[in-house]
């Protein structure tokens, strides 16, 4: 195993508890099944996300204490402005409090019922504020993605020629924006190139449709380019960054991931008009134009976090940490989403539990032995986020993989316990024909698994 050291000291600790088995049974119980439920001082280890869940650095710290709280104008939006001006580059910069807001402001503006919005891949939020518009979200990911063993470098691309095809086939008047998400979390959290953005770009300008970005983890998908990317090793990570937006028109950022920060997010674009609506509708919602539902403490934390997040000592570290982790589970037999992507490592629960069925969501049984077995939360990524049903005939349509994604906070955790997760996940290996699936006994129009409550199917399945 290569060794590789955290390019940074702990100055600050946070006790967590490995409550016993039987407490873990009964709380997974109460929980109904659902990891959402299960309290925070439950959980041993958190891998159910890496958003919000990052540590700050102590610049970011330092930075909070220059909070300058006026309700406009403040200084810190023009901390905030003038960096993401120089990273991303464009005209206007809005601020929100998290990347799902960016969404609804801008699909409201944007979206007619029966429009079409092209992305790699939807993000789950991206996915239902566009069909909450009435609009449809269609995913046009590159066929290499389908195989969970393809060491493709650039799995989270869009499959530009089948793009072009569905603008023709419905006409760009249809479509109001194309995206693209990078890194593409849904997918894996794989990268896109930058000939693939390129590329995206021009089938766009054919048809005069805007291109924005969903740029949760731009970092990571540019430190990837400079890894993998023929042409950009001796490019730095800033130079990258500044060449990808460079042919968006926009973009929209949960900063809870790569901003390094526990809440915020925003919006840029250069069209003036849309700015205008975008700004009035966020009043209503979110809060003034210069602070849009933070103080500005947290646009500040923004601010620093978007440079921290540049720094490729820490990228490097970040992506070898993911890495190691979906060695040690592939040493053990456990299949993964390959290769490793930015933050996060997804186990192929349809490949690990063939005897369960996407109707009985395999990823919710590896999710509930992971807690059981280690106090690990972590999330599906599979038919219970993603099943739907054909609008005429009523028929579920599964996903077309069933995951659990294990998300690595960022500057959180130490590769001990990360250890721990594998070791966990070898055990369950051993007992995994006995793990059984789940049925569904409450759940909500969008976004149910935040909310759904299930059932543990009494028996092991002895046939598909
Ligand atoms: N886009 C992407 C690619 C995301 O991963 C997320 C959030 C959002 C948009 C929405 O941002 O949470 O700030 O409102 N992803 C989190 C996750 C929740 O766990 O992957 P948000």
């Amino acid at each position: 195993m290569e060794h590789f050291a955290e390019p940074y000291r702990i100055k600050v600790v946070e006790p967590i508890n490995l409550i016993s088995r039987e407490e873990r049974e009964q709380r997974i119980r109460e929980a109904h099944f659902n990891i959402f439920n299960v309290k925070s001082r439950h959980v041993f280890i958190d891998l159910l996300t890496d958003s919000g869940t990052g540590a700050m650095s102590d610049n970011q710290w330092a930075g909070m204490m220059l909070g300058d709280e006026a309700y406009a104008q403040c200084a810190n939006y023009e901390h905030f402005e003038s960096t993401l001006r120089d990273v991303f580059g464009f005209k206007y910069f809005i601020p929100v409090h998290q990347g799902r807001v960016a969404e609804n402001l801008l699909f409201s503006n944007i979206v007619k019922p029966g429009d079409y919005i092209p992305n790699n891949t939807h993000f789950d939020t991206t996915r239902a504020n566009t069909l909450h518009k009435g609009g449809y979200p269609v995913d046009l990911i590159c066929s290499e993605a389908r195989d969970p063993h393809s060491q493709y470098p650039f799995k989270g691309n869009m499959d530009v020629a089948r793009l072009e095809e569905f603008i023709r086939e419905k006409g760009a008047a249809k479509i109001p924006a194309c995206f693209l998400t990078v890194t593409n979390n849904s997918t894996g959290g794989q990268p896109v190139s930058m000939a693939n953005i390129r590329a995206t770009k021009e089938v766009l300008d054919k048809f005069g449709i805007p291109l924005y970005f969903d740029a949760a983890r731009f970092a990571e998908n540019a430190y990837f380019i400079q890894q993998r990317e023929a042409g950009y090793k001796d490019r730095t990570i800033i130079d990258i960054v500044r060449e990808m937006f460079s042919y968006g028109d926009g973009v929209l950022m949960s900063a809870k991931k790569d901003g390094l920060v526990n809440m915020g997010g925003f919006i840029g674009i250069n069209d003036a008009e849309l700015e205008e609506k975008i700004t009035n509708l966020m009043i209503l919602i979110e809060g003034f134009r210069t602070y849009g539902g933070l103080a500005g403490r947290d646009l500040e934390a923004i601010a620093r976090g978007i440079y921290e997040a540049l720094d490729p000592r820490y990228l490097e570290f970040r992506t070898k940490q993911v890495k190691l982790l979906g060695e040690e589970l592939m040493k053990r037999g456990v299949p993964i989403i390959e290769p490793t992507g930015g933050h996060a490592v997804f186990i192929n629960a349809g490949e690990f539990l063939p005897n369960i069925p996407p109707s009985e969501f395999p990823g919710q049984s590896v999710v509930i032995a992971l807690y059981r077995e280690g106090g690990i939360r972590s999330c599906e990524i599979g038919s219970i986020m993603f099943e739907s049903k054909d609008p005429t005939t009523g028929k579920s349509e599964y996903a077309p993989y069933e995951l659990v994604r294990l998300a690595v906070p960022r500057r959180v955790y130490t590769n001990a316990h990360l250890m721990h997760v594998a070791l966990c996940m070898e055990k369950i290996r051993d007992y995994k024909d006995k793990l059984v699936g789940f049925d569904i006994v409450h759940q909500s129009k969008y976004l149910r698994h935040f909310t759904l409550k299930l059932e543990e199917k009494k028996s092991v399945r002895t046939s598909v």
